[in-house]
């Protein structure tokens, strides 16, 4: 239970591996506040996983929409008394070859993935300030340091990831904030279900491990970062990735 009594935040815990990483800080004693796009889909994972254990409540808007992310953040620590964890994990795609790719389809990227998790960093960095403690995990992709083709917008997104997380790992340290980033390779959900035959193929055959990841194995290493023992790490990027990258 090692994280008995403290407020988790996030992003995208509704469902693929936001919803592994919900269920594993509920698992160790956390308090969860999910976010996810609309009511109809958080409402229901809120149901499924609230129990007499389980302090769990669900909220529902657009990571991109600062105000709206500040004024939820606002009411989130009114619910919960305070925030002492984030993961930004709410991410989208939008893949195609650049020659196709439509302004759109880069802004709606950009936007969600990046200044989505800028909006929520900003959002609890006073709070957290204040309380001179933090944990902020910032879940990019190996696309971000790699590269991938039909992936420029979500790519570009995910390096960005990097450069915030180093960013505000150097900014927040003073007030033993840590910000660290999740680099997750192949793994089960339903964003990896979109991905066609061919390319599922290409990545399996460079996984060292053989096999895609699950949405378990990502909460992991999330609930390490998050954790006491993490004390002493910050502006990293941890690879969960089978060895795809390395
Ligand atoms: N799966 C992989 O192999 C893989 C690999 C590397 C990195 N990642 C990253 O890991 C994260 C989770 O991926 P996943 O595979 O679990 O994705 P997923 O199954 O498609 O789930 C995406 C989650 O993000 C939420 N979300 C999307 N847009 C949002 C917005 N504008 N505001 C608030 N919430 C929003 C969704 O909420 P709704 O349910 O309400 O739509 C959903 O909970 C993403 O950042 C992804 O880029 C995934």
């Amino acid at each position: 239970m090692r994280f008995e009594g403290k407020v988790v935040v996030i992003t995208g815990g509704n469902r693929g591996i936001g919803l592994g990483i919900t269920k594993r800080f509920l698992s160790e004693g956390a308090k969860v506040a999910v976010i996810g796009t609309r009511p109809e889909s958080v409402d229901p994972v809120i149901s499924d996983l609230s129990n007499t254990d389980n302090e769990i409540r669900g909220y529902a808007l657009n990571v991109a929409d600062r105000e709206k992310v500040e004024e939820t953040f606002k009411k989130i620590a009114e619910d919960f008394g305070t925030i002492d964890v984030l993961v930004n994990n709410a991410g989208i795609t939008r893949d195609t070859l650049l020659m196709r790719m439509k302004e759109d389809d880069w802004d709606a990227v950009i936007d969600i993935n990046l200044k989505g998790a800028f909006n929520c960093l900003k959002a609890v960095t006073r709070p957290m300030m204040k309380a001179r403690k933090g944990r902020i995990i910032n879940i990019s992709s190996v696309v971000g340091l790699t590269g991938n083709a039909g992936q420029a917008n979500y790519s570009a997104s995910k390096a960005g990831l990097f450069g915030l997380t180093k960013s505000a790992a150097k900014e927040l340290a003073a007030r033993n904030i840590t910000v660290n980033a999740i680099a997750p390779g192949y793994i089960a959900t339903e964003m990896t279900d979109a991905v066609s035959d061919e390319a599922r193929d290409a990545f399996l055959r460079n996984i060292p491990l053989a096999r895609p990841g699950q949405a378990d194995e990502v909460a992991a290493a999330i609930a390490f970062l998050a954790s006491d023992d993490a004390a002493y790490i910050t502006g990293q990027t941890v690879n969960v990735d089978g060895g795809l990258v390395m």
